[in-house]
């Protein structure tokens, strides 16, 4: 499965952080980054996964619902 994170509109609240730290990190520019994610033509982060592990929870969390899983 794919985690897509639209970064652009990442507000910078922190939840995803938070509850998946394995995964998510704050930069310095105050958006969040999705770790080893790569830029794809869409414009989103994307990281291929088996198991979305905690990141369900930071999809379920993120206030502008920038988070998205896809199988
Ligand atoms: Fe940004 Fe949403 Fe995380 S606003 S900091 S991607 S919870």
């Amino acid at each position: 499965m794919k985690i897509l994170h639209d970064r652009e509109k990442c507000i910078g609240c922190g939840a995803c952080v938070s509850l998946c730290p394995k995964y998510w990190e704050m930069k310095e520019d105050g958006k969040a980054y999705l770790k080893g994610s790569e830029l794809n033509p869409e414009g989103k982060y994307q990281l291929e996964l088996k198991d979305p592990e905690c990141n369900q929870q930071a999809a379920d969390s993120c206030p502008v619902e920038i988070i998205f899983l896809v199988k």
